[in-house]
């Protein structure tokens, strides 16, 4: 039996643990086996006896030898750590001695899986239930069974490509094999683990080798090496890898080596042409997406986030603790406006001239639109401590991405791309995070249809959102059903690309930034009341862009201080455009001690100080007219109301329930958990205040912030009048629009503590 110490329980139940070819592969999964209790028997099969000699010498198996067809009838589990050529040939003769591999699970760690998969077919006419193949990347420069590492797979992926037919019980136990060296365990089809490696291990080790070598024989007596400098070191590592296995494994794989190496040679012309033409903007862009793209998969290897995001796994395990009590005071900044940041990106693309912005969120959702805008050709320098430097291409320069383009948590840039990129020669895709996907987008989809747009959304309106290149727009009157200034702002980037006028009827006031910013930009926008218009087929000229500190971030600790005794807090430079001021309404309605300090303009947008202070608070109803202009404030809101006196009452809020959760549902579960009283409606909710001059208003206990960062951050508000500590689970998008904010709760003196994840 193998048998596993219970924090690593391996259901893998092996009497005989057979291990063919006792290399540096081999040899450290016995060795990892070994050191994390596997108490089975363990055997190896090695044309050289001397390995196998090692091998019992150094304590990693019981016996092995050189004969196959004398070691493997006994045992249970047989692990092919052979080279991958010469996998077929063993498979050969285990088929001989086992013609259906009854009762034997059977894995490899072949680093191309097509051909191990035909080779089975041809072998035994199918691949056999348990079969499993798979691929540990993990390795070394050094090779045989004395440089085993019984660490060599922890922390390391283990890819595993099941059949449909795939014996449950055998994935089980090779899955718990790999798991018990510490090792993450992932799925895929042949074909995607072929050409993903080929892309990401194969191509690299080609272009190393391929470097190394031409540089070696243009200078016959290596000299150039003497010169070489770190970044010629960090490039070649790899060129320094067993050249027999090398050749192996392109000979193997080589369709998708090749599909490979023709995008790379695509990729290295254009740069060739960029550096002989000396076009320093598609060199910027083509240098500014790759570093990027290189951050991002550093923070990949730390686990934030985004990372877990992109690996389809909802929301990553940042968890929350913030002890009950704390004060709010002091002076804090907090990160620029999330919807000024994507338009300041967006226009500052679609201008001609370049467009300099500073105070630029840098926040994931703000960075993936930078990310896309990049992957559409457009030359972005920074961000660098928000400013970032925009490369404008003019409204119609952009180019066609190479794929989906994927905007994270975001439903204001799926909805603002769609109505830009619908007016585009090239199609594109939209994609986003498992929230976003749930998220309606038939209220952008179908009035760009009336515009003349092609899209295909999934099932139910859902994103992605497929939107077909080349059409001819041509501008509408559309009575928006619901106050959305998202959809207001998609139709006018599509209206920039359509013939004729575009109106937008608004029922009630929404925020107002895109206006002002094309207005900025020398795009007339015209407002008649509650209706604006522009007209297609202008220019946008490039400016500068100061983005002031978010309101709806502001949000959190502006309750933070009015309900806090003893708090004197002052929030910089924060945005107080009159669309988004229903926050500063609404709290001054509850009577609130807020005041707005040195009120400024600065391009274009209202800007003030903001200085909160603690005063009893006393209940509402709130006035239907601030629910669009508060829309991404309720959640801070709703503890606001926890603290006050009597019942706070919202209606016609209804679209609470499609943000980045069902805030009204989100919320009254985590109030119901701290022991608020409350009544939550179809559109609004009744929330019964303990302001009452109680030292807590509420209890303490564990809330699912359900992947939604206002959720978060407004509970972790509330433990400033709790009774006991409130630990909220799921806070890792709160990088989404305040990246800082621990660092900034902390400041103003908030007993947040964070675990997990890759926390700031
Ligand atoms: C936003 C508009 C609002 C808001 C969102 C940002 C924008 O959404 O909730 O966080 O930047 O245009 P709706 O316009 O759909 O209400």
């Amino acid at each position: 039996m193998i048998a596993m110490r219970a924090d690593t329980a391996c259901r893998a139940e092996s009497a005989t643990l057979l291990i063919v070819g006792l290399g540096l592969i081999g040899g450290s999964l016995a060795a990892g086996l070994r050191q994390r209790g596997f108490r089975g028997r363990m055997i190896a099969c090695d044309p050289d006896a001397r390995e196998i000699r090692r091998g019992i010498d150094m304590g990693l198996i019981d016996d092995g030898g050189t004969d196959l067809a004398a070691l493997a009838p006994a045992a249970d589990t047989i692990v092919l750590a052979v080279p991958v050529l010469a996998i077929p040939g063993v498979l050969g003769e285990l088929r001989a001695l086992n013609p259906e591999l009854k009762g034997q699970t059977v894995t490899d760690v072949g680093s191309t899986k097509a051909i191990v998969r035909d080779a089975a077919r041809r072998l035994f006419g199918r691949v056999p239930k348990t079969l499993v193949l798979g691929h540990p990347i993990a390795g070394s420069e050094k090779s045989g069974v004395a440089a085993a590492d019984p660490d060599l797979y922890a922390g390391h992926n283990v890819i595993l490509t099941p059949e449909a037919d795939t014996d449950a019980g055998a994935l089980a136990r090779v899955r718990a094999l790999w798991q018990s060296c510490g090792a993450n365990v992932l799925e895929m089809d042949v074909e995607r683990h072929d050409a993903v490696l080929a892309q990401t291990s194969h191509l690299p080790h080609l272009l190393a080798f391929s470097l190394v070598d031409t540089l070696a024989r243009q200078d016959a007596r290596l000299d150039i090496f003497r010169y070489a400098a770190g970044g010629f070191r960090d490039f070649t590592r790899i060129a320094g890898s067993d050249p027999v296995m090398w050749r192996d494994i392109f000979t193997a794989n080589r369709d998708a080596v090749l599909a490979s190496l023709d995008d790379f040679e695509a990729g290295l012309s254009r740069l060739r042409a960029a550096v002989e033409t000396g076009d320093g903007d598609a060199m910027l862009a083509a240098f500014g997406r790759a570093s990027h793209a290189r951050h991002y998969f550093e923070s990949l290897l730390n686990k934030t986030s985004y990372q877990t995001e992109y690996a389809m796994q909802p929301h990553s395990q940042v968890t929350y603790r913030v002890r009950p009590g704390g004060g709010a005071r002091g002076r804090v900044r907090v990160p620029g406006d999330k919807s000024i940041s994507h338009r300041s990106i967006m226009l500052g693309a679609l201008a001609d001239g370049v467009t300099t912005v500073t105070g630029f969120l840098e926040g994931e959702d703000s960075l993936a639109t930078l990310q896309a805008f990049r992957e559409m050709g457009v030359a972005i320098e920074g961000p660098h401590q928000g400013r970032v430097v925009i490369h404008g291409v003019g409204l119609h320069g952009l180019k066609a991405p190479s794929g989906p383009i994927y905007v994270g948590n975001s439903g204001t840039a799926m909805r603002l791309f769609a109505g830009l990129l619908a007016g585009q020669s090239f199609s594109s895709e939209l994609a986003g995070d498992a929230s976003l996907t749930k998220r309606p987008m038939n209220r952008v989809a179908e009035p760009l249809r009336a515009m003349g747009a092609v899209i295909d959304t999934a099932e139910d309106g859902r994103p992605p959102l497929k939107i077909h290149g080349g059409q001819a727009l041509t501008g509408l009157y559309y009575d928006m059903p619901v106050a959305s200034a998202q959809v207001k702002s998609c139709l006018l980037l599509a209206g920039l690309y359509a013939e004729g006028e575009t109106w937008v009827r608004e029922p009630a006031p929404t925020r107002d930034h895109t206006e002002r910013m094309l207005g900025g930009f020398g795009y007339p926008v015209e407002r008649d009341g509650d209706t604006c218009r522009l007209t297609g087929g202008k220019r946008l000229t490039a400016g500068p862009i100061d983005v002031p500190a978010d309101i709806s971030s502001a949000a959190f600790f502006m309750v933070a201080a009015a309900i806090t005794p003893g708090s004197d807090l002052t929030l910089e430079h924060v945005g107080i455009n009159p669309t988004r001021t229903g926050i500063i309404n609404i709290l001054k309605l509850m009577g609130a001690n807020l005041e707005l300090v040195d009120e400024r303009e600065v391009g274009g947008e209202p800007v003030a100080d903001i200085r909160v202070r603690h005063a009893p608070l006393k209940a509402v109803d709130i006035p239907v007219e601030q629910v669009p202009l508060a829309i991404d404030e309720f959640p801070a809101l709703f503890i606001a109301a926890a603290n006050a006196a009597g019942t706070t009452r919202l209606r016609d809020a209804a679209e609470l329930r499609v943000k980045e959760s069902d805030r009204l549902a989100a919320m009254a579960d985590g109030l119901a958990t701290l022991g608020v009283a409350h009544t939550l409606l179809d559109d609004g909710i009744d929330i019964v205040g303990n302001g009452d001059g109680s030292a807590a208003s509420y209890g303490g206990g564990r809330i699912d912030s359900l992947g939604d960062h206002r959720i978060a951050m407004a509970f972790a508000v509330a433990a400033l009048r709790a009774s006991d500590d409130i630990v909220i689970d799921n806070c890792a998008n709160v990088a989404t629009s305040f990246p800082d904010f621990i660092e900034l709760a902390r400041r103003i003196g908030m007993g947040l503590d964070a675990e997990g994840g890759h926390v700031r």
